[in-house]
């Protein structure tokens, strides 16, 4: 930070939401890497990172549809957006989407028991989920963030940030939170690790 007083956008709420944004693209960026370059899990320890890594993709997604959705969204409601249309419709029809989305990558995972038939079906799983997931994010960046900035006051900013921790802490504290970020990290350096070892480049 440049300035002694820092600005709501550098640690407000809508920043800590970029943050998650960023978390759960980074670490389904590395699965679909490490997915890509797999046999389709013939391994134990590979099945158990990508069992990992999807517990952990819906525990975040938990964490942050669910400050989205019970806090930010009313306040822009108290602004007079609805639920019932655009934009905030569209949100909470993608978080709807991207639970199926991630439900059947958990159902792929489950069949893909080392046999590299089923490798197939999971990494198709996958990338629906994950093209899903960057539409969505986009989507909201584009417009629910923005939104959001123009149209809560400074002090709705405050009050929406004081509520995402009181969110944190029923979810299970700041203690919780750190954890499941560090999860987070540490899963997609192994995952990032692993494609590193199948000897595979990964393309940008
Ligand atoms: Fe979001
Ligand atoms: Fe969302």
């Amino acid at each position: 930070m440049t300035t002694a007083s820092h600005h709501a956008s550098d640690d407000g709420p809508l920043a800590m939401l970029r943050r998650e944004h960023g978390v759960i693209c980074d670490l389904a960026d590395a699965m679909t890497r490490a997915i890509e370059s797999s046999d389709g899990g013939s391994k134990p320890a590979t099945r158990q990172l990508w069992q990992a890594a999807a517990g952990v993709l819906h525990a975040l997604a938990e964490q942050h549809h669910g400050k989205e959705e019970t806090v930010l969204m009313s306040y822009l409601e108290l602004r007079g957006f609805s639920r019932a249309t655009r934009p905030l419709a569209a949100v909470l029809a993608d978080h709807r989407r991207h639970d199926e989305l991630l439900d059947a990558v958990v159902a792929a995972l489950a069949r893909a028991s080392g046999d590299p038939r089923a490798s197939a079906p999971l990494r198709v799983a996958f990338a629906r989920y994950r093209a899903h997931l960057q539409r969505y994010i986009e989507r909201e960046e584009n417009i629910l963030l923005p939104l959001a900035e123009r149209v809560l006051a400074a002090a709705d900013a405050e009050e929406v940030m004081r509520r995402f921790g009181m969110f944190i802490e029923l979810s299970g504290g700041a203690g919780w939170y750190a954890g499941l970020m560090a999860s987070a990290d540490r899963i997609r350096g192994a995952a990032t690790r692993a494609v590193d070892q199948a000897g595979v480049g990964g393309g940008a």
